[in-house]
Order: structure tokens, then sequence, then C-alpha cells
């Protein structure tokens, strides 16, 4: 039996003549929290859709818990890169949208939906409707949508991608709180370098497309973490290590 959570190996994966992964292995352990960043359009979503069971690989091994990831898509939860809430429902109804999904009672999805919005910093907002968030509170509500489902693995697909860069700031803080207290399971792909090094314990590095992993660097600073460690210098030479590597790869 493997001790790996998620064991991906020799990825590959193809739409019609489009060689989007290949050969990619990336292996995450319970409760680690891995960062993947590269260029757009090197299979990052693709990647999530593949460990998620939406879609399968042309070639290689998913494996979650050590079983393939198309039998565990029930282990999965995962937050799509554009996680629109729906505006003709309420944020409470629409944090519980995942768990009725899945067959909880309404009156029990709201429940349990309910309990997080403290933590997740939404209190008083059960009975607005998403355009009266911010945008950093919706990507909260959407995020306490996926995290409700209890599920052991996390996949975030660009969470704060769409935040200016003050709320991104707060909200990767609050993230790094939240796992702190959760210890999930968490891949989180991101473009942002400064992100993936205050969040990760490992950050991936892919290569264009088609993706495969060129680098893998482990972000040595202590946890917890927060606003300090923006100024340390081991993050700022893990931030040096991860772009270099995407430029190596990018200017040939
Ligand atoms: N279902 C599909 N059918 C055909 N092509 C697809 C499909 N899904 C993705 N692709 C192609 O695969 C490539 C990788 O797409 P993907 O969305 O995985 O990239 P990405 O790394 O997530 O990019 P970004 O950082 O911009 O989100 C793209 O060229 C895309 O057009
Ligand atoms: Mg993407």
């Amino acid at each position: 039996m493997t001790d790996l959570r998620l064991d991906i190996h020799g990825v590959g994966k193809s739409f019609g003549g489009l060689e989007v992964l290949r050969d990619l292995d990336l292996a995450v352990r319970p409760g680690e929290f891995a960062a993947v960043i590269g260029p757009s359009g090197s299979g990052k979503s693709t990647l999530f859709n593949l460990v998620s069971g939406l879609d399968t690989p042309s070639t290689g091994d998913l494996l979650i818990d050590g079983e393939p990831a198309d039998l565990r898509s029930g282990q999965v939860a995962y937050m799509p890169q554009k996680d629109l809430l729906f505006p003709w429902r309420t944020v409470l109804d629409n944090t519980a949208l995942g768990l009725e999904a899945q067959g909880v009672r309404r009156r029990e999805a709201r429940r349990r939906a309910g309990e997080l919005f403290g933590v997740f910093g939404l209190d008083g907002f059960q009975g607005s409707y998403p355009f009266q968030l911010s945008g950093g509170m919706r990507q909260r509500a959407a995020l306490l949508r996926t995290v409700v489902l209890e599920r052991p693995v996390l996949l975030l697909d660009e969470p704060f991608g769409a935040l200016d860069s003050l709320t991104r700031t707060e909200m990767q803080l609050w993230l790094a709180d939240m796992w702190q207290r959760y210890r999930w399971t968490v891949v989180l792909v991101t473009h942002d370098i400064r992100e993936a090094v205050l969040l990760a314990d490992t950050v991936h590095v892919l290569s264009p497309r088609p993706g495969t992993v060129i680098e893998r660097i482990q972000v040595p600073l202590p946890r917890p973490r927060g606003i300090d460690d923006l100024t340390e210098p081991a993050f700022a030479a893990a931030e040096r290590h991860v772009l270099g590597t995407l430029q190596g790869r990018l200017i040939p």
C-alpha cells in the first residue's frame, strides 16, 4: 500500500492530434499542500479533470489512496477555474448546492454549509445574492461550497485569479490559515509564483504544452506561514528558483 494520497504516474492526455499532457508524474502526501504552476495551455485544468474523474487519461495512472481516480471521484472536491455562483440563489443556497447534488437533504445541506459561514468570513450574508458580495467574498463562498463536501482531496484551479492584488494577498493569507486549521490535502493550480511559494509545501513546475513536471521545489519555510514570510530570504530564493525554471523553458 502506498502512503500517498495522490499518485499520478506517467500520465499523458491528447485531444485528437493535440498532445496536452505527456508523461506527467506528481505525488501528494496526505495533508500536503501542493502547488502546480505552469504556462497557460500547459494542461493544468485538463489534469484536474483527470484527477476528479471527469475525463480519462490517454496513458498512465492516476491513483487516489491507491485506487484509480475514476473510481475515487467521490474523494475529490474540485473548485473549477470559473466557479460561478448561481445569481438567482442566495449565498447559503449556493454553498449548500454541492451537498444537495450528492443527495443530502436540503435542510441538512443548509445547516452544514451555514456552520462554516463564520470561519469563511461570510456571516450575515447567508440571505444575500452573489451580486451583493465583493469578489473576494464570492470566491470564499465558492470555496465554502467545495470544502463543505468534506472530501479528502481538494483541487483548486486558480481560485484567486480574478481578484485584485490586495484582495488576492488577503485571500492567500486567509487560505494559509484555513489550511493550518483543517489540513486538507490540497492541489492548487496558479499562475502566481508568490502564491505558490506562500501556500505550498511543494511547487511542481510544468513545461509548456505538452505539460510535464520539469521541477519540484520544496519550500523550506516553517508553518504556520503568514505575512512576515513574504520578506524572508528563503521566500525570495524559492520564488527565484520557480521563476528561473519557468523562464528556462519558456525562452529557448
Ligand atoms: N475537452 C477538450 N477538447 C479539446 N481540447 C481541449 C479540451 N480541454 C482542453 N483542451 C485543450 O488543451 C490545452 C490545455 O488546456 P487547459 O485548460 O488544460 O490549460 P491550462 O494549463 O489550464 O491553461 P490556463 O492556465 O490558461 O487555464 C488547450 O490547448 C485546450 O484548448
Ligand atoms: Mg486552466
